[in-house]
C-alpha cells in the first residue's frame, strides 16, 4: 500500500469526533456575534448620540466577534485579550487569516490576564458567554469590574452576559442539533452555598462518536443584583439589565420579569 492510499484509509477510519474542531464547534453552536453587535449599537447610541467604534473583547477566545465587529463596519477596532496562546493561535489561523489586510490591521490580540489590561481606553468592553464567572469572590468581581471602568474612556459602555434561572441551580444537562452534530451543555456539579458550578461542553456526530468535555468551565455562578451592586461599587453610574425575547432574538430593558428555568441577559454598565 502505497503512503497515499494510508493516509487515505487512516482519514477514513478516524470518527467524526476525532477529525472536528473544537473551537470551530464552539462557534457554531454558542456564538452569534450579529446578536451582540446590534444590542452593543443599539444601546450605545442611545445613551451617546453615536455609534460606538473601539470595542474590547475579553477572555475573546477564537475572537470571533472582533472579526464580525471590523469586517462589518470599517472604521472600527477590536482588541481581544485571552490568557491561553492555543486558542489566540487559532483566532489569528482561522479567523483574522480569513480577513483582508484593511480589517486585519484593525483587530489587535494580547495574551494578557484581564485583570492586567490597562490600554487602550475604549468605547466598548465586551464579556460574553458568562466567562466573568472564573472569579469566585466578591473582591475578584469588584476588582475586575475596576479594571473595566479604568479602561473604558469617558463615554464607555460595558457589556456583560449572564444566564441564570432555576435551572441554572441545579445538576441538569441540555442538547440540541446545530448543522449536522449535536451540542451539549452539561451542569455536573453545583453548590448552593457556594454557588460554585462545574460544566462541559461535548458534542455528537452522526456515526455516533462523541467529542467528550471539549470545554469545562470551573466557575461561580453570580447573580444579576450582585453583579450590578460590584459595577456600582467600580464607579459606573448606570447598570441596565437586557432580557433576551428568545422568540425574537432580541433582547430589551427591563426591571421586572417572571422567573423562568432559563435565561439569558445583559448587563449594560454605563460612566
Ligand atoms: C467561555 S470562553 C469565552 C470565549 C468567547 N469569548 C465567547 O464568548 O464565547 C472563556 C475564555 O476565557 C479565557 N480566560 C479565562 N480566564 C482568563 C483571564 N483571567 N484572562 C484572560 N482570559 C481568560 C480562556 O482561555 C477562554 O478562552
Amino acid at each position: 500500500m502505497g503512503k497515499k492510499d494510508k493516509h487515505r484509509q487512516d482519514a477514513q477510519a478516524r470518527t467524526l469526533a476525532e477529525q472536528a474542531d473544537r473551537h470551530l464547534l464552539y462557534e457554531m453552536s454558542v456564538q452569534c456575534p450579529e446578536v451582540d453587535i446590534a444590542l452593543y449599537n443599539r444601546v450605545f447610541k442611545s445613551l451617546r448620540g453615536r455609534p460606538p467604534v473601539s470595542v474590547r473583547e475579553d477572555f475573546c477566545g477564537t475572537a470571533y466577534f472582533s472579526t464580525e465587529w471590523c469586517r462589518r463596519y470599517p472604521e472600527r477596532t477590536a482588541v481581544g485579550v485571552d490568557l491561553d496562546p492555543e486558542v489566540l493561535a487559532w483566532a489569528r489561523d482561522h479567523n483574522l487569516a480569513g480577513q483582508p489586510e484593511s480589517v486585519q490591521k484593525r483587530i489587535k490580540l494580547l495574551q494578557q490576564n484581564v485583570l492586567e489590561v490597562t490600554a487602550p481606553k475604549v468605547d466598548v468592553v465586551s464579556v460574553m458567554n458568562f466567562s466573568f464567572w472564573v472569579w469566585k469572590t466578591r473582591a475578584e468581581l469588584e476588582r475586575y469590574c475596576r479594571v473595566i471602568h479604568q479602561t473604558l474612556g469617558k463615554e464607555g459602555v460595558a457589556f456583560l452576559e449572564i444566564y441564570g434561572g432555576t435551572e441554572a441551580m441545579m445538576v441538569a444537562k441540555d442538547k440540541r442539533k446545530v448543522d449536522d452534530f449535536t451540542y451539549m451543555w452539561e451542569q455536573a456539579e453545583f453548590n448552593p452555598i457556594t454557588h460554585e458550578t462545574l460544566c462541559h461542553i461535548h458534542f455528537r456526530f452522526k456515526d455516533g462518536s462523541k467529542l467528550k468535555r471539549a470545554f469545562t468551565y470551573d466557575w461561580r455562578l453570580w447573580t444579576i443584583p450582585e453583579v450590578r451592586e460590584c459595577l456600582y461599587a467600580a464607579g459606573f453610574k448606570t447598570v441596565d439589565c437586557y432580557w433576551l425575547d428568545v422568540d425574537t432574538d432580541r433582547y430589551h430593558k427591563s426591571e421586572r420579569e417572571e422567573q423562568q428555568l432559563a435565561f439569558l441577559a445583559y448587563l449594560a454598565a454605563a460612566k
